[in-house]
């Protein structure tokens, strides 16, 4: 991918990151991701690529922008010369955690040559996500206690010195019991998979691991991070209900029991991952608007240049006289 292209998948997270602020604790779940997503989409359409969605807002027929399939970039007008790009978009990932002001909403993206994302169903995953410090040593085909001993001895500590994130849901009732039985200590979360994931790939953010149930789509990105960070993940799809089964056979993945690996889910050797805090989290700052100015945090990645930036980007109002402050 051109460098221009790369860069500017910097800029689309952040431009959706700062829309989705301005309407932090407003209460309006659905307006939040409304804004976030009309924003990626037009900074996308700027890009010098002929980029397709493979993982969106869903199907055209239930959204009218950013669905599955949907042709973004200049190259779809201006030429060939641009190259083909497949993009996997979560515009607000934690929805309610940005309506209610909580912490970990992030706006992201991934991005690779054509063919490098799994074209998910829109349904759940079960995921397990380590570090590269853990990289070798978890399966979803283990139990529970088996792989947090496993991650204990690589992470070189006892069980009851792990930290697990899980989502805080009904169905991970046995799950947590395991947990909790091993001795591991557990965060619950009340949304926000993804970026818990990525922080359980990132030393010192104090997570170690995600465990359960979450979104396929989020898996895919999540899967992504995880090639640029040299995390682990498995994830295999999960039908919870008789119209995921039916989505799962109709889009030919049969009785979804195979287990995936990050690199079976992001397969591309291009892979470009980009998420900007919406508001304050494990890992990202969310968005801080000041008189003149506006901060944003983010990482973004690069596997081909095998790079991680963590940046903080001002944007400066016109004209705006502004002081910049070191943090
Ligand atoms: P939204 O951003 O669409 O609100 O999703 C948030 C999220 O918590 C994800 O992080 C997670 O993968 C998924 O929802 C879990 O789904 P559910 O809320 O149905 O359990």
């Amino acid at each position: 991918m051109e460098s221009s292209v790369e860069i500017g998948f910097l800029r689309v997270t952040e431009k959706a990151a700062i829309a989705a602020a301005r309407t932090m604790g407003y209460g309006k779940r659905k307006y939040s991701d409304q804004v976030a997503v009309e924003s990626m989409r037009e900074e996308l359409g700027r890009l010098k690529m002929r980029g397709t969605v493979v993982i969106g807002e869903g199907e055209r027929d239930k959204a009218p922008m950013l669905y599955v399939g949907e042709p973004l970039g200049r190259g779809w007008t201006e030429g060939e010369i641009y190259p083909e790009v497949d993009i996997a978009v979560d515009p607000l990932e934690g929805t309610n955690l940005c309506a209610t002001g909580s912490a970990n909403a992030i706006a992201v993206l991934a991005a690779s040559e054509k063919g490098g994302l799994l074209n998910a169903p829109d349904i759940y995953m079960e995921k397990l996500v380590v570090g590269a410090t853990a990289a070798n040593t978890i399966s979803l085909d283990n139990s529970v206690v088996e792989n947090l001993g496993r991650m204990a001895e690589a992470y070189k500590r006892d069980v009851n010195e792990l930290t697990i994130v899980v989502l805080d849901r009904e169905r991970h009732h046995d799950l947590i019991g395991q947990i909790r039985e091993a001795g591991a200590r557990i965060k619950l979360i009340s949304d926000g998979d993804l970026s818990a994931g990525i922080s359980a790939a990132v030393r010192g953010t104090g997570v170690h691991g995600l465990m359960g149930i979450g979104g396929a789509p989020e898996g895919v990105l999540t899967a992504a991070a995880m090639r640029c960070l040299s995390g682990r993940m498995q994830g295999r799809l999960k039908p919870l209900e008789k119209w995921q089964e039916d989505r799962l056979k109709s889009m030919g993945f049969g009785d979804g029991k195979k287990v995936y690996s990050e690199k079976e889910l992001a397969s591309g050797n291009d892979i470009i991952f980009s998420a900007t805090g919406v508001t304050d989290g494990d890992l990202l700052r969310g968005v801080r608007f000041f008189g003149g100015g506006i901060r944003t945090s983010s990482l973004f990645m690069s596997l081909k240049t095998n790079t991680i930036r963590f940046v903080d980007t001002i944007y400066r109002e016109d004209g705006a006289d502004l002081a910049v402050s070191f943090v």
